[in-house]
């Protein structure tokens, strides 16, 4: 689908503020990609759909949940946060046509991370962390990491959003866990 078609259908399911910051992690997304030989068409495409379900409803996301039989894990099912980026990935397919599974995997890897994370996944979960209107502590330190290690920056965006979850005493979904040690070991231990 092109992306102008993408950019019209998407502002009839966000809200405006939602729509901004889909709009800036597909500017972020595209840039990164050309920093990091990627393709810049399809980081675009998943940093505009990343949040395609975000302003869903909870009863919307489950009953998606039902009709695409969408496999749901025992932590996600005490996490609502966590469905929309599974129900994205399914909405940015049968409703935008996207077919191409590295950009599907993107959209769900978005919040959680992934324990293998292709190049594609960590822009995009990158991006929908840096992008401008991104406030969270120590946003600077990640962006400007970005700028010079794929790798480290989201490494550290990772421990971020870790010792935010853990500060607020909630649930952390394994595969993040799964996802800062691989990209630890990656960093750290080459
Ligand atoms: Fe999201
Ligand atoms: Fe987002």
């Amino acid at each position: 689908m092109d992306i102008d078609l993408i950019k019209l259908r998407l502002k009839k399911m966000l809200g405006d503020e939602r729509l901004e910051h889909s709009i800036n992690t597909s500017k972020v997304a595209r840039r990164l990609a050309i920093k990091y030989n990627y393709s810049a068409d399809k980081a675009e495409v998943a940093g505009l759909l990343h949040d395609c379900a975000k302003d869903l409803d909870y009863k919307s996301l489950e009953k998606m949940v039902l009709k695409y039989s969408i496999e749901l894990d025992g932590i996600i099912q005490k996490i609502p946060k966590l469905l929309h980026p599974l129900v994205g990935a399914v909405i940015a397919k049968k409703e935008f046509n996207i077919h191409d599974p590295v950009i599907l995997k993107a959209i769900k890897a978005h919040s959680t991370g992934a324990s293998q994370m292709s190049l594609l996944d960590k822009i995009i979960y990158l991006s929908d962390k840096i992008e401008p209107l991104r406030n969270m502590n120590g946003v600077e330190e990640v962006r400007k990491m970005a700028e010079k290690d794929l790798d480290g920056a989201v490494l550290m965006a990772l421990d971020k959003g870790l010792i935010y979850l853990i500060s607020k005493g909630s649930l952390i979904h394994p595969i993040s866990i799964e996802a800062r040690n691989n990209i630890l070991n990656k960093v750290v231990f080459v």
